[in-house]
């Protein structure tokens, strides 16, 4: 190979296309297994493969992303500089916490059984040297919709847009990266359905049956959708690439939605909870909260795939840049 050439970039499978499940894993590191656990994240693609070539149709994936605390003690400096523990948000009345973790796997397939197959795989790889934090198997419901029925993901960017909301770029220290914030709602289901759907549209600011955008006009200023709608000094819209599931117990009466939102700049979307949480415009908060508790809240750097391979010359070429 031509040494003037560098090797290109390449990035976790962010991107990846929506499916059918997802395993959401947090894991906590023992303290002092940093080193041996950073090791460790190169061989997942391996245990990727294994599992997801047995049936490839399936399109098994896995995405890993680092916590603050981790990445200081794993790979020290430099550090990419948007990384930094989850900032909790509180509101007048709702709040978003911040909860531990070090390690996040977002496994994602068209069928459930691969995604637990990885999972059991991976938390027997990391056995001693880290505890499930948070486990969550969500599951496509219907037509993309989670559970207060309503279709999730349809602003989402798609193609080279989603690539330009969710990776950084070749100039960045950390090329082919993201950032990605995690959340764990549970919905008050019965207080929701007490709502009439002209009512439920309005919180949400779309249809529930079409799924179509209500027009500005009749949009409430506390609607989800108005305030996730963010602009740049620019005037251009920012946007996060989000994979959204819907998880829940029929046992436990626990209905929930678990938030997965992707981003090359991490403030579009700490901005986006900041106006949820403390509102904006003559919002005093996001109509949704009013139906969705937050259990968790985290933030996690998720590195090139090349980076995991090779953290020596991924920050060698990082303190150059
Ligand atoms: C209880 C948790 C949540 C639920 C049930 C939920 C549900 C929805 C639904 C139904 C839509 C409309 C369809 C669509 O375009 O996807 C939507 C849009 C959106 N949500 Fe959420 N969401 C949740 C949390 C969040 C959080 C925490 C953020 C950001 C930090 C967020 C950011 C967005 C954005 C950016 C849009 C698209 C807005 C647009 O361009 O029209 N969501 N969400």
């Amino acid at each position: 190979m031509n040494a003037q050439i560098p090797a290109p970039v390449v990035p976790q499978q962010v991107t990846g296309p929506l499916t059918e499940a997802a395993v959401f894993l947090v894991l906590r590191v023992r303290p002092g297994s940093e080193p041996a656990a950073a090791e460790l994240l190169g061989d997942v693609p391996g245990l990727v493969r294994s599992v997801g070539f047995r049936a490839t149709e399936l399109s098994l994936s896995c995405v890993i992303g680092v916590g603050s605390d981790f990445w200081d003690a794993a790979y020290g400096t430099p550090k990419p500089a948007q990384l930094h523990p989850f900032r909790a948000v509180h509101g007048a009345k709702h709040s978003a916490p911040a909860t531990p973790g070090d390690l996040l796997f977002h496994l994602r397939a068209r069928r459930q059984d691969l995604c637990f197959e990885l999972a059991h795989r991976i938390v027997d790889a990391f056995g001693g040297l880290a505890t499930v934090e948070d486990e969550v198997h969500g599951f496509r419901y219907f037509d993309e919709r989670d559970l207060l029925g309503f279709v999730d993901g349809t602003e989402n960017p798609t193609g080279a847009l989603a690539e330009a909301a969710a990776l950084t770029t070749p100039g960045d220290p950390f090329p082919g990266s993201s950032h990605v914030v995690v959340q764990r709602y549970t919905h008050d289901l019965s207080a929701w359905r007490g709502l009439s759907v002209e009512d439920q549209e309005a919180a949400v600011g779309r249809t529930k049956l079409e799924d179509l955008e209500l027009p500005d006009e009749a949009k409430a200023p506390d609607a989800h959708i108005v305030l996730n709608v963010v602009e740049g000094a620019d005037g251009r819209e920012r946007k996060i690439l989000r994979d959204n599931m819907p998880f829940g117990s029929v046992k436990d009466g626990t209905f929930g939605t678990y938030f997965i939102g992707y981003a090359a700049d991490v403030s579009t979307t700490e901005l986006m909870l900041e106006r949820m949480f403390t509102g904006a415009d003559g919002a005093a908060h996001d109509r949704l909260l009013d139906f969705s508790t937050a259990h968790t809240g985290g933030l996690f750097f998720v590195p090139s795939q090349t980076f995991l391979d090779d953290p020596d010359t991924g920050l060698r070429a990082a303190a150059e840049a």
